[in-house]
C-alpha cells in the first residue's frame, strides 16, 4: 500500500466552495420543495454566455481544426505567440508596463497557477497571506508542506497572517518580520478593497528591502472603476524585479467553464538556490510549465485572442458592467436593509458585516433556511474573516433583484 502526502491530514475542512455546495445539497435534499427556488451567490462563477468576438474566434477556430492545412496538434507550452503578444501590447505596455512576450505564460487557470508556483519555491520559506484571503493560497500550501498543523481559529502554523477588516480599513500593514513571499490579490477576493498606487509602492519597497518575492493575484483587474487604482503590480517601478503577477479570462470574459488564464514572471527575477547563487524564476518556471502542462487548446486560446480585438474590448466592458451593476444593486439593498457593506464598486464582491450576534455561518445558515439564497461565510477565509458574508454579483439581473427581495424581508423581520 502507498503511503500518503500526511500534509493533506492537516486541511482543516473540505474546501470552501465544494463545502458550502454540500450543505446546500443537504439543504434541498431535506427541503425538497425548495430546490428550484435556491439563489446561488456564493462561489465567485460567472452566468452570462461568452461574448460576440469570442464566440465567432472559436468557431472559426474550429473549423481550423477540421482541415489539415490548418490543423494544431500541441502547441507550445508557453501559448501561442499572437495571444501573448496581444497580452502584453493591450495589458502591459499600453499602461506603460515593462512587461515582454516572452514573459507570458498562457494556463488554464490562476487557481492553478497559484497553486503549481510552489513547485518552484524552496519549502523554508516564510510565507505571508492577508487574512481573510483566496483559500487557495493558504490549502496549497499546507499541502506543500509549507505550514504546520491548524490551530483552533483554523489558522495554520508558520504562516504570517495578515488581518484585513474595516478597523484597518481592509489594507494590511507590512510584517513585522521578514517574510520571503507574500500573496496578494486586488481588487481583493473575498472584500471587494482596492490597493492604490502608493500602498502597492510599499509593497515593492518592502519586497526589495527584505529579498521578497509578491505572487500578484489580478484577477479581477477589469473590475477596477476609480481613476488612478492600479490594475497590475508592474504599474509600479521596480516591480518586475519582486513579483510574478496571475491573471485570468475567467471573470472579465466569462470564461470560467473555458478556461484559459496566464502567468507574467519577469526575467531578472531570481530566488535564491542552496548553495546560496541566484537562479531565475523564469528559467524553472518554463521547466516547469514544460514537463507537467501541454498548454491550453488552440480553439480557447483562440477565444482568448478575441478578448483584444476591438469588438472584444467593447463586449467585455459591457459584461463587467453588467455585473458591476448587480454589485451595486447588492451594495444599494444591503444598505438600505440596514447592513454594514463592503467592496463591490471596484470588484464583483460585495462583503458586508453579519447582523450582531450572527457568526458567518449562522447567517448563511439564516439566508439559506430563510430566503433559500446562498452566500459564502467570510470566516470560510479566515479568521479575521468571521462576522463577516461575501455576495458575489455574478449572477442573473433577475435573481439579483429576487435575492435582494427575499434577503431585505428576513432582514425586515
Ligand atoms: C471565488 O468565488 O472566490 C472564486 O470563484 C474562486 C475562483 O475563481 O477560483
Amino acid at each position: 500500500m502507498p503511503t500518503i502526502n500526511n500534509h493533506f491530514l492537516k486541511l482543516a475542512a473540505g474546501y470552501l466552495f465544494p463545502e458550502i455546495g454540500r450543505r446546500v445539497d443537504e439543504f434541498t435534499k431535506a427541503n425538497p420543495d425548495t430546490a428550484a427556488k435556491v439563489i446561488k451567490m456564493g462561489i465567485g462563477d460567472v452566468t452570462e454566455p461568452l461574448t460576440e468576438a469570442c464566440v465567432v474566434a472559436m468557431h472559426k477556430a474550429v473549423d481550423d481544426m477540421s482541415k489539415r492545412e490548418s490543423f494544431h496538434g500541441y502547441g507550445p507550452n508557453e501559448g501561442y505567440p499572437w495571444l501573448r503578444e496581444a497580452i502584453v501590447q493591450h495589458d502591459y505596455q499600453s499602461r506603460g508596463c515593462d512587461i515582454s512576450a516572452d514573459e507570458i505564460f498562457i494556463s488554464d487557470a490562476s487557481k492553478c497557477d497559484c497553486a503549481n508556483i510552489l513547485d518552484i519555491l524552496g519549502h523554508d520559506n516564510t510565507i505571508a497571506v492577508t487574512d481573510p484571503v483566496y483559500p487557495v493560497y493558504v490549502d496549497t500550501n499546507v499541502m506543500a508542506g509549507n505550514t504546520g498543523g491548524a490551530e483552533e481559529a483554523g489558522r495554520y502554523g508558520g504562516l504570517v497572517y495578515l488581518p484585513v477588516t474595516a478597523e484597518n480599513s481592509f489594507t494590511p500593514q507590512l510584517p513585522t518580520t521578514k517574510v520571503d513571499v507574500i500573496y496578494l490579490c486586488y481588487p481583493n477576493n473575498p472584500t471587494g478593497s482596492v490597493a492604490t498606487k502608493q500602498t502597492l509602492k510599499k509593497w515593492v519597497d518592502y519586497a526589495k528591502e527584505n529579498g521578497s518575492l509578491i505572487l500578484f493575484d489580478a484577477a479581477y483587474e477589469a473590475y477596477v472603476t476609480e481613476p488612478g487604482i492600479p490594475r497590475s503590480i508592474y504599474e509600479i517601478q521596480g516591480a518586475r524585479e519582486v513579483a510574478i503577477e496571475f491573471r485570468s479570462f475567467s471573470k472579465n470574459a466569462g470564461f470560467t467553464g473555458t478556461r484559459c488564464a496566464f502567468a507574467v514572471v519577469p526575467k531578472g527575477l531570481t530566488g535564491k538556490v542552496a548553495d546560496g547563487t541566484d537562479i531565475e524564476l523564469h528559467k524553472l518556471w518554463s521547466r516547469r510549465q514544460s514537463t507537467k502542462f501541454n498548454g491550453v487548446s488552440y480553439i480557447v486560446q483562440r477565444g482568448a485572442e478575441a478578448v483584444y480585438s476591438e469588438a472584444g474590448q467593447q463586449q467585455i466592458a459591457g459584461l463587467v458592467s453588467f455585473y458591476l451593476e448587480n454589485a451595486r444593486i447588492i451594495r444599494e439593498a444591503l444598505q438600505g436593509a440596514g447592513m454594514t457593506v463592503f467592496g463591490g464598486v471596484n470588484a464583483p464582491y460585495v462583503w458586508v458585516k453579519t447582523p450582531a450576534g450572527q457568526s458567518s455561518w449562522e447567517f448563511f445558515d439564516t439566508l439559506l433556511n430563510d430566503a433559500h439564497i446562498v452566500g459564502t461565510p467570510g470566516s470560510g477565509f479566515g479568521a479575521s474573516g468571521e462576522s463577516y458574508f461575501r455576495i458575489s454579483a455574478f449572477n442573473s439581473r433577475e435573481n439579483v433583484e429576487e435575492a435582494m427581495q427575499r434577503i431585505g424581508a428576513v432582514l425586515a423581520v
